[in-house]
């Protein structure tokens, strides 16, 4: 497992300096899941958005709400995060080198939690979703946009013969189904499930947290 962990780490350190590319190529998306966050979110919420890459929703993020803490496990990211905010004299926002179990995140503190293009990537999903639970206040929300590779089975394919030859990061191939029984825990309720393109099988999910 800590091989892995340092495997994907360097992946995403080498992805880091062409990745805004990569992410402004589709602003349309962008824009649908930026809208649909915002209408969850309200001024005094305190967000954390796991494996936040650059900080491109973050920062955005970051103008509706009182606080934004964004973490990823790759040091490069996090510096490109950093500088974002920097340029965008963002005063709210705090990146993080760290994965979800990190300490220095307490327990009921976050009014909403946000996953983008994440949970395909994660091999423990069930023990993050968990801790998800923990740092998630009552009534908060967990919003994750997931790939559905199973939609795409050659592609799927594809990408995992890249993974074995380091070109690509290993990915679980969640159907639709598939992801919302993982996400439906006993203590947690869809309340939007959003496909953001006729094209690629991609889904924006709203989880709240009922009960403790
Ligand atoms: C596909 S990128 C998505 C970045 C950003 N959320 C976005 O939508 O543009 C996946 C990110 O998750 C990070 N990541 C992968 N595994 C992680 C983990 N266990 N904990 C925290 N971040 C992780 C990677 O370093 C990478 O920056």
């Amino acid at each position: 497992m800590k091989n892995r962990r340092y495997n994907t780490e360097k992946f995403w350190d080498r992805a880091a300096p062409g990745y805004d590319n990569a992410e402004a190529s589709d602003s349309h998306k962008h824009e649908l899941v930026f809208d649909t966050l915002k209408k969850y979110m309200l001024p005094a919420d305190k967000v954390l958005d796991l494996g936040c890459g650059t900080g491109l929703m973050a920062s955005r993020i970051a103008g509706h709400v009182q606080q934004v803490t964004g973490i990823d496990i790759s040091s490069q990211m996090i510096r490109k995060a950093q500088e974002r905010a920097l340029q965008n004299s963002l005063t709210n926002t705090h990146f993080l080198k760290a994965d979800v179990f990190d300490e220095k995140l307490s327990h009921h503190s976050f009014e909403c939690i946000t996953a983008n293009y994440l949970l395909h990537l994660l091999p423990d999903l069930q023990a993050v979703l968990q801790r998800a639970d923990h740092l998630l206040k009552p009534g908060g929300y967990f919003m994750a946009t997931t790939p559905c590779m199973k939609e795409k089975p050659l592609l799927l394919l594809t990408l995992k013969g890249l993974s074995k030859i380091k070109l690509a990061p290993d990915i679980t191939g969640f159907s639709l189904p598939g992801l919302k029984r993982t996400l439906t825990r006993a203590n947690w309720q869809m309340v939007e499930c959003l496909k953001l393109s006729e094209s690629d099988p991609e889904y924006l999910t709203i989880m709240k947290k009922i009960g403790t």
